[in-house]
């Protein structure tokens, strides 16, 4: 079947974060949404066929996981990712960040240090302070146009109250999917020091043709013992609403703290249509997913085009993966907040700031591309027409 994603769909009035809270988080309605990282695509076919089944059923009571839940699981890891895991490993949260914050006060004590890697996905930052620990920083580095991380500045701030780092794997909002040789060089670094590895890997899925993204556990069995790595359909399907994340495991004594610390806080039911769609999307999803890479491509060149030829003093940081583009707008000679006026108030879209992924990503912009082409080129149209008045 061939989709359409370039079929503009009204999505106000449908409880949706990112388009009906527009006026109450920037304060005007007209604020185009380019923020949050959900899509303004409908899920795949098979997805809302199976759901719309369940509907029919009619009775929405208590949910288990069923056999075909992990088999679902077990068969999309391996055959996108050639990545072989077994059952046991496979542990549920409602979502990825309420499983950070678990792991965070399960395996780490108040006061201990946990490595983040800026400009980093924001909530990695929060999730740490609000539960008392301290955040360790390690600036990613960027070396023309391409972000790397900084091993040396790593090594030199270790100590013994580091006990864990939290890895964005490919990494949010700088777009990066890290080789083989990075994830060994830090994974030898965190065994060294008895660091556990939390690998968010929720944008695992959506990689550009060029790169090959590699789950930390995949890479040997001492990585798989010390790590634990973070997965679920939502980035992939636009399945956020869903609720249903999938927390990988390896690791028995890791394992049973995290289950037993789900359980305390009884969360473990899974939302009937989480299982619902997640079995259809990693059973029948392969050939939308393929097709909307396709189509993120496309918008990715045509952002690259217009703002080559309508605002060259922006520099387009190239993502290998993700549909969220880090746009580095140093060059327009105003500062942070400035920038964020310009976005909210002469623009009038909203990107998710740079700085709120740390002060390294002050001068940054991060802007959403998983829209129809309509919606991009507006957005861009937009910011490039309240870049065009600063030149005045
Ligand atoms: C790196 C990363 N982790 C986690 C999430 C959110 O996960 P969840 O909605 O499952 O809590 C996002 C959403 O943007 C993300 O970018």
């Amino acid at each position: 079947m061939k989709y359409d994603f370039n079929e503009p769909i009204d999505r106000l009035q449908t409880g949706s974060v990112k388009w009906d809270e527009v006026e109450n988080l920037f304060g005007d309605k007209d604020i185009l949404p380019m923020w949050v990282a959900d899509m303004d695509f409908k899920a795949p076919q098979p997805v809302i066929n199976a759901l719309r089944n369940r509907v029919d059923h009619g009775i929405f009571g208590y949910t288990t996981r069923t056999d075909s839940y992990y088999e679902a699981i077990i068969g999309w890891m391996k055959r996108r990712h050639n990545w072989s895991i077994e059952k046991e490993w496979i542990c549920y949260s409602p979502g990825v960040v309420p499983a950070l914050s678990i792991i965070v006060q399960t395996f780490t004590n108040p006061g201990d240090k946990i490595i983040v890697q800026p400009p980093v996905y924001y909530p990695f930052m929060s999730v740490i302070e609000q539960n008392g620990r301290e955040i360790l920083r390690n600036p990613l580095i960027e070396v023309n146009g391409r972000y790397q991380m900084d091993f040396e500045d790593l090594r030199q701030k270790l100590d013994p109250s580091v006990k864990m780092i939290i890895l964005s794997s490919p990494h949010n909002p700088v777009g990066r999917v890290w080789t083989k040789e990075e994830l060994v060089t830090l994974g030898e670094i965190c065994a060294e020091h008895n660091i556990l590895v939390i690998s968010d890997e929720i944008h695992f899925d959506l990689v550009y043709k060029e790169y090959v993204h590699i789950p930390y556990a995949s890479i040997s069995k001492e990585f798989a013992q010390n790590s634990i790595v973070c997965t679920a359909p939502s980035k992939t399907f636009n399945l956020a609403g869903m609720q249903t994340s999938n927390i990988i495991i390896p690791n028995k004594t890791h394992r049973d703290r995290f289950k037993k610390a789900v359980e305390n806080l009884a969360i473990g039911l899974t939302s009937t249509f989480g299982v619902t769609a997640l079995i259809s999307a990693y059973e029948e999803g392969d050939e939308w997913l393929d097709q909307l890479l396709e189509y993120l491509k496309g918008n990715l060149e045509f952002l690259n085009e217009f703002i080559e030829s309508s605002i060259p003093e922006v520099k387009v940081i190239q993502p290998e993966a993700t549909y969220l583009v880090w746009l580095d707008c140093r060059a327009l000679g105003i500062d942070a907040k400035e920038l964020e006026k310009l976005n909210r108030k002469q623009a009038k879209v909203a990107f998710d700031e740079g700085y709120i992924f740390g002060q390294e990503g002050a001068g940054f912009t991060r802007i959403n591309i998983a829209c129809p082409r309509s919606i991009l080129e507006e957005g861009l149209t937009r910011f490039s027409n309240a870049i065009k008045s600063l030149r005045k």
